[in-house]
């Protein structure tokens, strides 16, 4: 996710409000950061890895001449977080200066383009092409401007990008643009900046300008200039005056951490399913080689193991073994061998009993295949191959839009699994494909149209003593992860079964008013599902049931329900599902007057066994 700061002084230096509001943005990344700075028509530029106290430590980053510069605190995506793939990323001469937060998706058929233009490249990043495309650009037709030159390069560039650049041919003015990755200015009487967040620049300034999709400014003394990138065309837009309080900065309004996250959940799906075709393959050929797979990890991410041997089962007719990571060793760690594969998945990378499973299968010369949302962790480090979940840093203990992520790469590597092994029919996948692309959207609407109703709901069962979780097929894996949302941060004792389990023994405790919570897909589970809500119903239960629109066999027998928008396939509805659910949770424990963000026990990263 990275942060990305510029600013354009009247005076003063720019190195060392450049540093300090890169501080505001490091809980959008901190494994490396990086300052270029502009002055008397040379760059300079410090950079490492790390997170930006350590970095300044050794290099002492107020210490740059100029007073217009950029920065750059990364998350890292593409490349290990080393100095090298630290941003700021220059061209061959080090005359231009990048930094950017987002997913160049072309980035490989543009580096080729380049090599063979003889550019020489650093990094491993997908960022290095843009300082090198705008060389050639430059190159090419030396008579364009520093802004043509760019607005030129921008039409070449698939994928994400907030991203600023400085160059010593006008050095004199940042440029900075954007698609998809958010991108603000801050204006004072002092000067000009941009920046990925809001609290990068609120204690200079609370002026703002909001920049949109497909724009791209000019900073300098002047002030700032809008342009479409499509046409050049002006924009005008006057500064709005922010309200909130720093603290209110970071989380962008909201309340806590967790709800911003939740809310997040488009934009970390759309940048997941960016997810670059060769790690894909990669990966998809080595399970397709396994002759046993085991998916292993704890917690929610455990969650997303189990939904995805529903789809690995489905899609690709591989069968394979989520356990749970502290499980691992004592049931399977002696029948592990060679010709075990092991896909680990870990928001953090560094679970103790993720990464003690992981040991103990590469000991015994197993094929140790990773997913995680933090690229340098320790998971990274002992993998054969690895995906990074582009979730960026979560930060509210409760696992919500890393969840999603995890899933959204889990069905692209099934359905991946799928085509190489003709399994399932062209159509199918396309289908399929579709419906994961609809996605980010599928759930912004979730959100935007279900919340204010899910909040009710969690106002009315907030004193249940005890919460039922169910659901069949996939959707066992979306019901525990609602009752493991609903459990740590709301405290509120909660049961998940699988709905056909349900009658051999849990349905004992149904009483009058007792909350059961149905998961609804319009798939081949539906009939049965709401069989197992009758059983329900006829011993009192409440039913709380999550449901595709207009199901109205479903409506008319819960006494609550949450609709989610129609068409999703089963085996990607844990992605759409679980959105109600992190809600229902996150509203239930602020109605009881939990803070769920801190829930008490737990920490974000489990590092003992
Ligand atoms: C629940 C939650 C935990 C983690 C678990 C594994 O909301 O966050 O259950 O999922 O501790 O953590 P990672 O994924 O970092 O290995």
């Amino acid at each position: 996710m990275c942060g990305i700061f510029g600013c354009v002084l009247k005076e003063g230096n720019a190195a060392p409000l450049i540093h300090s509001s890169l501080k505001r943005l490091e809980y959008r990344g901190y494994d490396s950061v990086g300052i270029a700075t502009i002055s008397e028509g040379k760059i300079f530029v410090k950079k490492d890895m790390g997170k930006i106290d350590e970095v300044d430590r050794i290099v002492d980053l107020d210490d740059m001449p100029g007073s217009i510069g950029i920065g750059h605190t990364r998350w890292a995506t593409h490349g290990a977080p080393l100095k090298v793939n630290s941003h700021p990323h220059g061209d061959c001469k080090g005359e231009i200066m990048v930094v950017h937060n987002g997913i160049i998706e072309n980035f490989l058929e543009l580096r080729a383009e380049l090599q063979n233009l003889e550019h020489t490249f650093v990094s491993k990043t997908d960022t290095e092409v843009i300082p090198h495309l705008i060389e050639q650009t430059l190159k090419n037709n030396p008579k364009l401007s520093l802004v043509e030159a760019i607005l030129e390069t921008l039409k070449r560039v698939e994928g994400s990008y907030a991203l600023a650049v400085i160059s010593t041919r006008e050095p004199d003015k940042i440029i900075c643009a954007r698609n998809e990755s958010p991108l603000v200015l801050g204006i004072d009487s002092n000067g000009v900046y941009c920046a990925s967040d809001i609290p990068a620049f609120l204690p200079i300034t609370n002026k703002a300008v909001m920049i949109n999709n497909g724009e791209l400014v000019i900073l300098s003394a002047k002030g700032y200039e809008i342009k479409k990138i499509c046409d050049s065309s002006p924009v005008v837009r006057e500064p709005i005056t922010i309200e909130w309080s720093p603290e209110m900065a970071v989380k962008q309004g909201y309340p806590h951490f967790m709800i911003k996250e939740i809310h997040e959940q488009p934009e970390t799906i759309r940048n997941t399913l960016r997810m670059q075709d060769h790690y894909l393959d990669l990966l998809s050929t080595f399970l397709d080689r396994a002759n046993e797979v085991f998916l292993v990890a704890c917690g929610t991410s455990y969650h997303a193991c189990l939904a995805a041997s529903y789809m690995f089962s489905k899609l690709a007719f591989l069968p394979t073994y989520p356990v749970y990571a502290s499980e691992f060793v004592e049931q399977h760690g002696k029948s592990v061998s060679i010709d075990s594969t092991i896909l680990a998945v870990s928001q953090s990378g560094e679970t103790a009993d993720t990464i003690g499973s992981v040991t103990c299968a590469q000991q015994r010369a197993a094929t140790i295949l990773s997913l995680t949302n933090v690229i340098g962790s320790s998971l990274t480090r002992v993998s054969r191959v690895y995906i990074g979940t582009q979730a960026g840093p979560e930060i509210g203990v409760a696992a919500t839009k890393t969840f999603t992520s995890q899933l959204s790469v889990l069905a692209q590597l099934a359905l991946r699994l799928a085509k190489k092994r003709g399994k399932v029919s062209q159509d199918e996948i396309d289908c399929l494909e579709e419906q994961l692309a609809r996605l980010p959207n599928t759930v912004e609407t979730i959100v935007n149209t279900q919340e204010q109703k899910i909040k009710e709901i969690a106002k009315k069962y907030k004193d249940a003593k005890v919460f039922f979780f169910l659901g069949r097929g996939i959707s066992t894996a979306t019901a525990f992860e609602g009752r493991l949302k609903l459990m740590e941060i709301a405290y509120i004792p909660a049961i998940a079964f699988p709905a056909g389990e349900s009658k051999h023994g849990p349905i004992s405790l149904i009483e009058d008013g007792f909350p059961v919570v149905f998961i609804c897909p319009r798939d081949e589970t539906h009939r049965t599902v709401i069989g197992n809500i009758m059983e329900m119903k006829a011993r009192g239960a409440h039913i709380i049931a999550v449901i595709e629109e207009g199901d109205e066999d479903i409506k008319s027998l819960a006494d609550d329900y949450v609709e989610v928008p129609k068409g999703i396939p089963g085996v990607l509805s844990p992605i759409p599902f679980v959105v109600p659910l992190q809600l229902l949770a996150y509203y239930t424990a602020l109605a009881k007057g939990c803070n769920p963000d801190m829930p008490r026990n737990l920490a974000k990263c489990v590092t003992v066994k």
